[in-house]
């Protein structure tokens, strides 16, 4: 399918170019140098004391619970609302994953009292996913864990430079902030993904765990710091690579501006389609002040509305798309229904955005979204 408008686009500027090359060109691809200065300089961005590269987003929520001590008997509170890497993070520590509920129409995010709810002798900790962007409400979160002794992990894949409403950057406020760079992100290196963390014991543990807990890598052995190397624990090949580390420090320092081109389109977005009958935008004009937009989410009054908005749609060459509630996936088919979620997973709708697209192009999109209302309510009526 050529699409006229696809759901996002990734644009790499000259600089992101050069950076990459550069790398290719120094003759050194697999971890080192560079990687190490990426996470300076995202350690630095983010405040926080440590940051671990990589090589995906999956591999961050992993080895961060596996640093966290989740394991085997633990019960893990994890939106339902959310794209399956975090579950299924839970799960490669050998411990279950418990599904949470949103909060509601106006804010996607999982429900800390529904999360309390939840809560048994065996709940170790919260992955919290900032949804879209939209920070969770931290300082719930921070409040239940310290009431029952959990610890709190954040999915912060979709919510780079993310504050929550007390100001804080998403990321920084659990034991630890797990990202992805992955193609579709707002810092898209292709795959890719960091830990940020305050805790010296979690950032040693994943930067061990990363490259089969051996106790020297191939780059201080290139540099005669080391000859050989012993294995302490059973890790893992999660290492990022040298033109992946050089693409997202180069984008590292245009993520703030490319997120403030995102916004200015979801203003245009919720100017262009505030008041329609049947659709609800999220979360508040204040909320996207502080969101990072990964997409822009609307609420159709039904799954079959938004059936017939998705097919028209796709008829004038507009990309969206939609998750599922993570309890209608059949690997997770076992656990307990989360209604509440599963009504607005079947409603939303996700509409194209990218910090390369315009204004004209939003138009376009709330143009025929309108269009398309109008005559089903037409039709309907
Ligand atoms: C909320 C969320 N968590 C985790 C991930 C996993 O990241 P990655 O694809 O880099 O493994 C993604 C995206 O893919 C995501 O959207």
């Amino acid at each position: 399918m050529s699409w006229t408008l696809p759901l996002t686009d990734l644009e790499l500027s000259e600089e992101d170019v050069a950076a990459y090359i550069g790398v290719l060109e120094s003759g050194w691809l697999t971890m080192g140098p560079r990687t190490r200065e990426f996470e300076r300089a995202f350690a630095e961005r983010f405040g926080v004391a440590h940051a671990v590269a990589l090589s995906s987003g999956t591999a961050s929520l992993h080895l961060a619970l596996l640093a966290a001590s989740i394991g085997e008997g633990d019960d893990v509170l994890v939106p339902a609302m959310t794209f399956v890497a975090g579950a299924a993070a839970v799960r490669y520590c050998g411990a279950r994953p418990v599904l949470v509920e949103s909060l509601g129409p106006e804010d996607l995010n999982l429900d800390p009292v529904d999360a309390e709810r939840r809560i048994t002798p065996s709940t170790r900790a919260i992955l919290a996913t900032h949804w879209l962007g939209y920070a969770c409400d931290l300082a719930a979160l921070e409040r239940l864990c310290l009431e029952h002794d959990l610890v709190l992990i954040e999915d912060c894949a979709q919510s780079v430079t993310a504050r929550d409403g007390g100001g804080r950057l998403t990321g920084t406020v659990g034991a630890a902030g797990c990202f992805s760079f992955f193609s579709k992100k707002q810092l898209a290196v292709g795959e890719g993904g960091m830990i940020l963390t305050s805790e010296e014991a979690i950032a040693e543990k994943a930067r061990s765990l990363r490259s089969h807990a051996m106790t020297s890598m191939t780059w201080d052995r290139h540099r005669g710091h080391a000859e050989s190397y012993d294995i302490v624990d059973v890790g893992f090949n999660f290492r990022m690579d040298e033109p992946r580390a050089a693409l997202g420090l180069s984008r590292l320092s245009r993520v703030d501006a490319d997120i403030a081109r995102r916004r200015k389109l979801v203003h245009r977005y919720r100017e262009q389609l505030r008041d329609l009958p049947d659709l609800i935008i999220p979360w508040s004009d204040e909320d996207v002040e502080r969101s990072s937009h990964f997409g822009f989410a609307i609420l159709l009054a039904n799954e079959a509305a938004r059936a017939a908005l998705v097919s028209e749609l796709t008829g004038s060459g507009i990309q969206t798309t939609h998750y599922p509630s993570l309890t209608a996936l059949t690997a997770y088919r076992d656990q307990p229904p989360c209604p509440r979620t599963e009504e607005l997973a079947g409603r939303h709708l996700l509409l194209p955005l990218a910090s390369n697209y315009t204004e004209r192009e939003v138009d376009l999109v709330a143009t025929e979204v309108k269009r398309i209302m109008a005559t089903s309510a037409a039709h309907a009526g």
